[in-house]
């Protein structure tokens, strides 16, 4: 609280809901290291916060961010790249814990689209357009797009935009899976946040288990996956919220979680 950041703002809701707006518009929304340094900063402090259920991440009405920040990449040099493991520390974003939900206006590409595939969920703004256009840059995704848009929308089409760096409207990302919805433009953060106090509004360690057994989904055998879900339900038995949301629904009444 009270700090400020020169590339994102925050605000943390009453509701339980932490609001993370990227801010680069100069460079529409390019993701430098600063810019991962604020971001970093800001959710990893959210996620820590057990007031906190939720976190929307956004970026402004032309862009959730047009990606990597070409301009601080291009003079990088293949020793340094690799000894610095460039852009793996990104993936600190796809491990917080607490639930998180995109809410994309505008471009999303390369990083910028990767970074949207990091969070939980991803909504869309109508005017919404996602891609892999590293291909035009002589590079390939190295934030997770091979990898995440692979499994989103399967493999042709994740080839194909790979291949040939064209974007993809929202109605499609959300025919084809990577989107949850797609809601016009000027309601999308509104809708995101309601989504998003929804979410905190539920036990919070339950939330947090729900998030860890879908997320297994994506790393192991079905039998393994079946198997890790079961133990998890079975621990849900464990917490007073769960007795609590099943005696309020035989008594009729909303649930008071005592663990949110
Ligand atoms: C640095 C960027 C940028 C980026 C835009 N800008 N994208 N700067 N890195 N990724 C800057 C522009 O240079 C310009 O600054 C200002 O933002 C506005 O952009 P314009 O191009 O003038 O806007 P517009 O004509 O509306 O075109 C929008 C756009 C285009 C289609 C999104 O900017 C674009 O194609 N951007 C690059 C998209 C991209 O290739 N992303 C993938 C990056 S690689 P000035 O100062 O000129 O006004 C990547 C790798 C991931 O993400 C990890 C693997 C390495």
């Amino acid at each position: 609280k009270g700090l400020k950041y020169d590339n994102c703002n925050f605000e943390v809701k009453e509701y339980g809901v932490g609001l993370v707006t990227i801010n680069r518009p100069k460079a529409l929304n390019a993701l430098c290291d600063a810019l991962y340094q604020d971001l970093h900063d800001i959710i990893t402090k959210m996620d820590k916060d057990e007031k906190i259920g939720a976190i929307v991440l956004t970026g402004s009405d032309r862009a959730f961010a047009a990606g990597a920040d070409i301009k601080e990449m291009s003079d990088k040099i293949y020793p340094a790249t690799y000894s610095t493991d460039m852009l793996a520390w990104w993936e600190n974003i796809a491990k917080v814990r607490t639930p998180t939900i995109a809410a994309v206006n505008g471009f999303a590409l390369g990083g910028g689209c990767e970074l949207a595939m990091m969070c939980d969920i991803i909504l869309a703004g109508d005017k919404a357009q996602f891609g892999q256009p590293e291909i035009k840059l002589g590079t390939i995704p190295g934030m997770g797009g091979s990898q995440r848009f692979t499994r989103a929308v399967g493999k042709a089409r994740a080839m194909e935009m790979i291949l040939t760096g064209d974007f993809m409207k929202a109605d499609e990302a959300c025919t084809r899976g990577l989107v949850s919805r797609v809601v016009p433009s000027e309601e999308l953060v509104d809708d995101a946040l309601k989504t998003a106090k929804k979410i905190a509004g539920m036990s919070r360690p339950i939330a947090l288990l729900a998030k860890e057994a879908v997320n297994a989904a994506f790393e192991t055998t079905l039998d393994t996956g079946l198997r890790f879900e079961r133990r998890l339900f079975h621990s849900t038995f464990a917490t007073q919220d769960q007795k609590e949301g099943m005696s309020a629904f035989s008594e009729k009444r909303t649930p008071a979680w005592k663990h949110k």
